[in-house]
C-alpha cells in the first residue's frame, strides 16, 4: 500500500490515541510491527501559539510510516500548523483529526464537527496539502449522528480536495466509543474511492483483523483500544492475515521487559516524574487478564518513581505468570 509516495509494507496502524500513543509506545508498536503509527492529536492553533507540550507530542518515532496528526478548523491556522508540525518531527505524513467526538472539540466545529461542514474540510485538506511536501491524510467517522451519516459523500470530497488516504472508524460522532463499528458503510466507502482506505473500529484480535479486511476490502486497518497494554496486537494481527500459524504471545516475564523499556523510554522523553503517573495507566493495562495481579496493580496505582516500577516488575516477575 502507498501513502502518496511513501511505501508502506505492512498496511496495520495503531490508531492516535490523546493520553496513549506518545513517542514511547509508538516505538513499542512500531517494533512489534505496526507499520503506521500517528501522534496523538495536537491542536494546530497551540502549535502556531508554539505551545512547548503541544510541540513534544510530535515526536516521531522509528521503525513505522510516522504521521503527525492536527486538529482545528481554520484552513490557514491548520495550514501554518502542518507546517510547524512536520518541521517539528519530521513526520512522513499529516493527518488531519475530523473524527474526534468530545464535545469541546467536535462542539466547536473540530475534529468530528467538520463532517458536519464539508465544504470547510475540503478548504482545510486543500490548503494543508498546498502547505506541505508530505502526504496529507484524514481520519473521520460515519458523521454526527445516526440521522446525518455523510462518510460516502464526505471521504469523496476528501479525495478530490488532495488527500492521500482516509481512515474511517465505524462509528458516528453521538455514539462516542459504544455500539458495534459499522463495517458494511466502511466497505461502501472503500468502493468509491480510488486512494488507500484503513477500516477503524473494533479490531481487537488477528481474527476480528481478518474479518475486518474480509467485510470491507480496505488496503489496510487501524486499532486503537486494543493495543493498550498488548502491543503484541501487532504480530498477532500480521500472522493472521498473512495466514500464518496464530502468533503467540510472550510469557509474562518478557512482556514485563518490553512493558520496562517502554517506561524508560518515556522517562528519557518527558522526565521521569510524568513517565511515572503515566505508567500507572500502561502497566496496569499490560497486566490485564493476568491471574492473582490484583496486589502489583494496586501498588502500580501509586507509583511516583522509577524504583517504584523496577520494584514492582520484580515481585511480578517473581510471583506471577
Ligand atoms: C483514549 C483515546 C484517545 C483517542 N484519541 C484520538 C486522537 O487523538 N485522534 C484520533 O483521531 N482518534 C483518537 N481516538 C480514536 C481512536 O484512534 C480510534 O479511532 C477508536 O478508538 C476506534 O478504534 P478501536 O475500536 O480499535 O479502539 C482515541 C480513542 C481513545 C480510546
Amino acid at each position: 500500500m502507498q501513502i502518496g509516495s511513501i511505501e508502506v509494507n505492512t498496511p496495520i496502524a495503531l490508531g492516535p490515541m490523546a493520553g496513549v500513543t506518545d513517542w514511547a509506545f509508538r516505538t513499542v508498536c512500531a517494533e512489534l510491527g505496526a507499520g503506521i503509527t500517528v501522534t496523538e492529536m495536537v491542536s494546530s492553533r497551540a502549535l502556531v501559539y508554539k505551545d512547548k507540550k503541544s510541540a513534544a507530542l510530535l515526536r516521531k518515532n522509528e521503525g513505522s510510516v510516522c504521521g503527525a496528526q492536527i486538529f482545528g478548523n481554520d484552513p490557514q491556522i491548520m495550514a501554518q500548523g502542518a507546517q510547524l508540525a512536520l518541521e517539528i518531527s519530521g513526520c512522513d505524513f499529516i493527518d488531519i483529526n475530523m473524527g474526534c467526538p468530545m464535545p469541546k472539540i467536535a462542539n466547536n466545529g473540530d475534529g468530528c464537527g467538520l463532517m458536519r461542514t464539508p465544504e470547510l474540510a475540503e478548504q482545510i485538506v486543500k490548503e494543508v496539502t498546498k502547505a506541505v511536501d508530505v502526504p496529507v491524510t484524514v481520519k473521520c467517522r460515519l458523521g454526527w449522528d445516526k440521522g446525518s451519516i455523510n462518510v460516502l459523500d464526505f471521504a469523496k470530497r476528501m479525495e478530490d480536495s488532495g488527500a492521500a488516504m482516509i481512515t474511517v472508524h465505524g462509528r458516528t460522532r453521538s455514539m462516542l466509543y459504544s455500539g458495534v463499528a459499522d463495517w458494511d458503510t466502511i466497505a461502501k466507502v472503500k468502493r468509491s474511492l480510488s486512494i488507500p482506505v484503513l477500516a477503524n473500529g473494533d479490531i481487537v484480535s488477528g481474527e476480528t483483523a481478518v474479518r475486518c479486511r474480509n467485510w470491507t476490502k480496505a488496503d489496510g486497518i487501524m486499532i486503537g483500544r486494543a493495543t493498550f497494554g498488548n502491543p503484541w496486537i501487532f504480530p498477532e494481527v500480521k500472522a493472521a492475515l498473512s495466514g500464518d500459524a496464530p502468533y503467540v504471545r510472550p510469557k509474562l516475564s518478557d512482556r514485563v521487559d518490553v512493558a520496562l523499556r517502554q517506561f524508560e523510554m518515556a522517562r528519557e522523553d518527558k522526565g521521569e516524574h510524568i513517565a511515572c503517573l503515566e505508567a500507572r495507566k500502561h502497566f496496569a493495562w499490560y497486566l490485564r487478564g493476568v491471574a492473582h495481579s490484583g496486589y502489583y496493580k494496586e501498588q502500580i496505582s501509586s507509583i511516583q518513581k522509577m524504583e517504584d516500577v523496577y520494584r514492582i516488575a520484580e515481585g511480578v516477575r517473581k510471583d506471577l505468570q
